[in-house]
């Protein structure tokens, strides 16, 4: 049975809502979005009419923290009040998932206490690339995710000779295992030896970089500081080309500037977090995992 659902666009992914309706054909709603003067938000979903008894999917990606979470409480508040059949929560970066255990005592697990509020809000939640994918174990309700490493590797795959996959660390592995088989070429892990008290070198675990087209592939670059020193120290061990990949590009201040100038030759990531790099959308992705409900 096909069902048809109706797309509530978040403040920041009316393009990507946008892109996803188009993709599926299913109604999207007109949103409205405002700030009153002491900086709480305002919400109005128009053709409010129209939900009574449907399935309802809320696009919003969580870049801009705080906001995105108030504005899915408000969203599911609307929803419920005009009768939803069910409410899909659809947040392609979700925020607060890297703090996905406690570091220190005395601390929360954030994404536990958010899943908690969630599991209440919505029916089922839908992201892609969670940083740990065992904070599923934190919702009441479905926990579904997807992958884009497949699409950015499929992005450069022509764009690099005698390529190779590295993660920045071990437990980003299994990404780039994933971004080597599109590609069809070795992976590997950097590694960070400590060479004297003050110097240290990344390097690929067990493979060379020289004369090979790199491709680094993690799911977040926040200040870049990590993918940076990776680079300045892989072009200085010979690779010939060097591209940065992250599905969600936050990119911090001034990361770009830090990737560009430890020797990236293109920096990407996609619209699941809006940036300059963004060339890659997660449309596709999303409309696959919607499928499944
Ligand atoms: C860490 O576990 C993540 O996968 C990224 O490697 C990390 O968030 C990158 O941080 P930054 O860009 O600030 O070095």
């Amino acid at each position: 049975m096909v069902i048809l659902l109706i797309i509530v666009p978040g403040r920041n992914s009316q393009e990507l809502a946008h892109k996803v309706s188009k993709l599926t054909n299913y109604k999207l709603l007109r949103t409205e979005f405002k700030r009153f003067p002491d900086g709480e938000l305002y919400i109005r979903i128009h053709d409010n009419d129209t939900i009574k008894n449907e399935d309802v999917v809320f696009i919003q990606t969580q870049n801009n923290q705080n906001d995105s979470i108030v504005e899915g409480i408000l969203i599911s508040d609307i929803l419920r009040e005009e009768g939803a059949r069910s409410i899909t929560l659809v947040a392609p970066y979700l925020a607060y998932a890297r703090q996905d255990k406690k570091f220190n005592p005395g601390e929360p697990i954030s994404i536990r206490g958010l899943a908690r509020i969630y599991s209440q809000l919505f029916d089922r939640i839908i992201t892609i690339n969670p940083h740990e994918i065992h904070i599923e174990s934190f919702f009441k309700v479905p926990f579904i995710y997807g992958s884009a490493v497949d699409k950015l590797a499929s992005y450069v795959k022509d764009k690099l000779d005698n390529p190779i996959v590295l993660s920045p660390d071990k437990g980003a592995i299994n990404l780039a295992k994933v971004a080597s088989e599109v590609i069809g070429c070795e992976y590997d892990y950097l590694e960070k030896v400590r060479i004297s008290p003050s110097e240290i070198k990344v390097a690929p675990k067990n493979l060379d970089v020289k004369d090979k087209g790199v491709l680094i592939v993690d799911d977040i670059i926040s200040t870049g500081g990590t993918v940076a020193t990776a680079i300045k120290m892989l072009k200085e061990q010979g690779a010939n080309r060097v591209i940065a990949s992250c599905v969600h590009p936050i990119l911090i201040g001034d990361a770009l500037n830090r990737l560009y100038v430890g020797g990236a030759d293109e920096v990407i990531g996609t619209d699941t977090f809006p940036s300059p790099v963004s060339k890659i959308s997660v449309d596709d992705v999303i409309v696959e995992l919607l499928k499944r409900i």
